[in-house]
C-alpha cells in the first residue's frame, strides 16, 4: 500500500541566528519554532513524521518527546539538506509512497499551503514526481532560485551562494517545501557537494529528476507562508505574523482587542465573546478566559483559567491559577500559582496570593500577603494582613472560617485557624487558634499621657 509520510529538516544550528540555542528551539509566542510546521503537517494526517535533529539534538528531541506520530532521526554531521533528508527517510524504514518535506525553520506554513501543494501535485492526467512550493518575490535574498528552460519547465534550483549575477535576478524562489514520490528518492545518492558551501543540497534533486525525465513542477504558494527564519530579524517578523493571525482569529470570534499591536496572545489561548482587552496585555500558555471579561492595561496571564464577567485591573499578574465568575482583581495584584478565587471574590491593589483559596464573596482589597491559606465565604481581610506561612524551614497553613473578619495590619502566624464568624482586632499578631464567633486581640492596651507632648517642647 502507498504510504504518506512527512520529513522535517531541523538539524541545522542556524548560524545566522548567532545564538547558543538551536534555531528550531527559538520560541515564537511561547512555543519552539518547530511546533508550527509540525502542526501544519499534522493536519494532512501523515502516518509518520520523521524529524531530523542534529544540533542540540537531545534538547530538540526532549522538547517534542512523547508525541507518538514523531520519529527522530539524528543527522551525524551537518552536511546539508540532502544528507538531512536521507537521514530522515532512513528512519521511516522501507518507504513507498509520497513524502512531504518541510524545512523546520518555516513557522508560518499553514495547512492551506500544504493542501494546495498536494492538489497541484496530483492534478492532471499523471501526477508529479516532484512538486516544489515556490513564490515570486522582489527580494529573493538567500532563497534558492528556480531555473526554467525556454519552454518554462523547471530544470533545477541554484542556491544564492552559487548563483551567477544573472541567476540572482530570478525572482521565482524555492520555498523549502517539497512533495516527492518514491521514484525520485534513489536520486538522492547522486547528489554531490560541489558548491560554494561544500554541502549536499537537497535542491540538487530537482535537476537530477528533471534530467531523468520525471515530472517536476512548481506550485505557487503565499510568500508569507513559506518565509524561512534564518536570523533574529526574521524571527521577529514571523512572530509578528503569527501574533496577528492569533489575534485576528479571536477578534473574528467576538473578542475586542483595542490595540492589537501591543497585545501578545499565545496560540493555545481561548477567550469568550465580548471580552475586552486593553493595550499592553499578554496572555500566555493555555489560558481559558470566559465571556464578558475586561483586562485592563498591563495585565499578564499565564496558564490561568478565568470565568465570565471578571475584571482584572491594570498591571496585575496571574500565574497558574483559577479566577471564578464575577471576580475583581487588581490593580497591581499578584496571583501566584495554585490559587483559586471562587465567584465574586475581590482581590485589590498590592495583594499577593500564593496557593491560596478564597471562597465566594471573600475580599482582600489592600496590601496583603496570603500564602498557603484557605479563606472562607464572605471573609473580609483587612488592609495589610499577612499570613506568616514560612518559619525558615517549612511552610504552614492558615485557615480562616466563613464570614470571619480580619482587622487591618494583622499577622497570622501559621499554622493557625480562625473560626467561623470570628473577629481579629486590627494590629493583632495571632499565634494561636481563634474559636468561632470570638474576638481575638493581641496588642498592648493604649494609654494616653496627658500633656506629654507639650512638656517635651
Ligand atoms: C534552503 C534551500 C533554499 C530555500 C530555503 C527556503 C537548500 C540547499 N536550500 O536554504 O533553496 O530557498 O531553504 O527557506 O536546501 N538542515 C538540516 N541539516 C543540514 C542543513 C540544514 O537539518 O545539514 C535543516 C535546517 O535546520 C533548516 C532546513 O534544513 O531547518 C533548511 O536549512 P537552511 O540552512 O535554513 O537552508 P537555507 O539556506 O534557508
Ligand atoms: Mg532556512
Amino acid at each position: 500500500m502507498k504510504q504518506f509520510a512527512g520529513v522535517v529538516l531541523a538539524a541545522g544550528l542556524g548560524t545566522r541566528m548567532r545564538s547558543g540555542t538551536a534555531k528550531v528551539l527559538h520560541p515564537i509566542l511561547g512555543l519552539p519554532m518547530l511546533t508550527y510546521p509540525l502542526a501544519a503537517l499534522r493536519t494532512l494526517k501523515p502516518a509518520k513524521i520523521s524529524v531530523v535533529t542534529g544540533h542540540q539534538g537531545d534538547l530538540v528531541e526532549a522538547a517534542f518527546n512523547g508525541q507518538p506520530d514523531l520519529v527522530f532521526a539524528r543527522q551525524k554531521a551537518m552536511e546539508g539538506t540532502a544528507d538531512a533528508f536521507k537521514t530522515g527517510l532512513a528512519a521511516l524504514g522501507s518507504f513507498c509512497g509520497t513524502v512531504l518535506v518541510v524545512n523546520g525553520d518555516m513557522p508560518l506554513v499553514r495547512k492551506e499551503t500544504l493542501q494546495s501543494l498536494f492538489l497541484s501535485h496530483r492534478k492532471g492526467a499523471s501526477k508529479n514526481s516532484l512538486t516544489i512550493g515556490t513564490f515570486v518575490t522582489d527580494t529573493p535574498g538567500s532563497y534558492g532560485r528556480i531555473l526554467r528552460n525556454k519552454q518554462g519547465r523547471i530544470t533545477g534550483i541554484v542556491e544564492n551562494k552559487d548563483a551567477s549575477a544573472q541567476q540572482r535576478l530570478i525572482r521565482e524562489v524555492n520555498g523549502g517545501i517539497y512533495l516527492m514520490e518514491s521514484e525520485v528518492l534513489p536520486l538522492l545518492d547522486k547528489i554531490r557537494p560541489k558548491n560554494a558551501a561544500g554541502e549536499y543540497y537537497l535542491t540538487d534533486i530537482v535537476a537530477l529528476a528533471a534530467k531523468a525525465g520525471l515530472k517536476v513542477e512548481g506550485c505557487m504558494v503565499s510568500q508569507v507562508d513559506l518565509m524561512g527564519v534564518n536570523s533574529r530579524r526574521e524571527l521577529a517578523e514571523a512572530a509578528g505574523v503569527l501574533r496577528w493571525r492569533t489575534i485576528s482569529g479571536l477578534m473574528d470570534s467576538g473578542v475586542s482587542v483595542m490595540h492589537p499591536e501591543s497585545t501578545f496572545i499565545h496560540p493555545g489561548v481561548k477567550i469568550g465573546r465580548d471580552t475586552i482587552i486593553y493595550p499592553n496585555v499578554t496572555i500566555e500558555g493555555s489560558c481559558r478566559i470566559g465571556d464578558g471579561c475586561t483586562l485592563f492595561p498591563g495585565v499578564r496571564l499565564l496558564n490561568a483559567t478565568v470565568g465570565k464577567d471578571v475584571v482584572i485591573k491594570d498591571s496585575s499578574l496571574v500565574e497558574e491559577s483559577k479566577i471564578g465568575d464575577g471576580c475583581l482583581v487588581g490593580p497591581f495584584a499578584h496571583i501566584r500559582p495554585g490559587s483559586i478565587l471562587k465567584s465574586n471574590v475581590k482581590v485589590g491593589n498590592f495583594v499577593e496570593l500564593k496557593k491560596t483559596v478564597l471562597e465566594s464573596g471573600a475580599k482582600a482589597m489592600h496590601l496583603s500577603y496570603l500564602g498557603d491559606a484557605s479563606v472562607g465565604k464572605d471573609v473580609n481581610i483587612g488592609a495589610g494582613t499577612i499570613t506568616c506561612n514560612y518559619d525558615g524551614t517549612n511552610k504552614h497553613r492558615t485557615a480562616i472560617g466563613e464570614a470571619a473578619f480580619i482587622g487591618s495590619d494583622t499577622q497570622l502566624i501559621a499554622p493557625v485557624r480562625i473560626g467561623k464568624g470570628a473577629y481579629v482586632g486590627a494590629g493583632s499578631t495571632v499565634t494561636s487558634d481563634v474559636p468561632p464567633w470570638s474576638l481575638a486581640l493581641s496588642r498592648t492596651r493604649q494609654r494616653n499621657i496627658k500633656g506629654w507632648a507639650k512638656k517635651k517642647k
